[in-house]
């Protein structure tokens, strides 16, 4: 597996935005999206070409065009409804699938409530999203969906992660490959990420 901090100062700004408290949900949103977008150009970066001959106006050349796997998106609810849009502006035609889940309050352990895939979820590259990787215990769950519905190839993008929350999943799942913005100092005794940027639910959606 791998851990790819995105490393960018447009990524870093607008992850700033997010993490003031004085920040509206209406522009969280907004930049919740644009952030997705360019995790999205990110965990892209390694999809397959084919060289395909084509012709411009002047001559025939070889272009490339996307192989192998198709890609489908899929967030966790609610949170990752807030990075859907970002995906979806650089691979519009990527299925989505949902996952469901909550966090108990009092236990810190994942609730699945609803799980709906795309049929060919074997044959696709899954791009999961949450904005937040605490405990760890919600996208370890997540995966153990997706890999128990036939998933293969999956890619975990979250916002902001603590330490434990990474090494839970590497430890779980070390096949899948995790892409975050920040990765935090720790998680408060709530299984809050700290300095963190609050509850990413909440803040999108109120
Ligand atoms: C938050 C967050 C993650 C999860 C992370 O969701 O969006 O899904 O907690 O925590 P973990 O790594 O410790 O499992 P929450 O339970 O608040 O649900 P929501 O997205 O519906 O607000």
């Amino acid at each position: 597996m791998s851990l790819k901090i995105m490393d960018h100062p447009l990524i870093k700004h607008k992850m700033t935005i997010l993490r003031k408290k004085e920040t509206s949900s209406m522009e969280f949103r907004q930049i919740t999206t644009e952030i997705a977008t360019l995790m999205g150009y990110e965990v892209t970066r390694d999809l397959e070409l084919r060289d395909i001959d084509i012709e411009t106006p002047l001559e025939k050349t070889v272009g490339q065009e996307i192989s192998g796997k198709k890609i489908s998106i899929v967030p966790i609810l609610r949170a990752g409804i807030g990075m859907v849009d970002g995906l979806l502006t650089i691979v519009p035609s990527a299925r989505v699938g949902h996952i469901g889940m909550y966090r108990d309050p009092e236990t810190l352990k994942p609730v699945t409530y609803y799980c709906k895939l795309p049929k060919d979820i074997e044959n696709r590259l899954v791009i999961l999203l949450d904005p937040m990787l605490a405990t760890g215990g919600t996208l370890v769950e997540a995966i153990d969906e997706l890999k128990a519905k036939g998933a293969t190839k999956i890619k975990s993008l979250n916002l902001l992660a603590a330490p434990e929350g990474i090494k839970a999943v590497q430890e779980k799942h070390p096949d899948v490959d995790i892409y975050v913005c920040e990765v935090d100092r720790c998680l408060n005794e709530h299984g809050y990420i700290l300095p963190g940027l609050g509850d990413a639910g909440d803040r999108l959606f109120g």
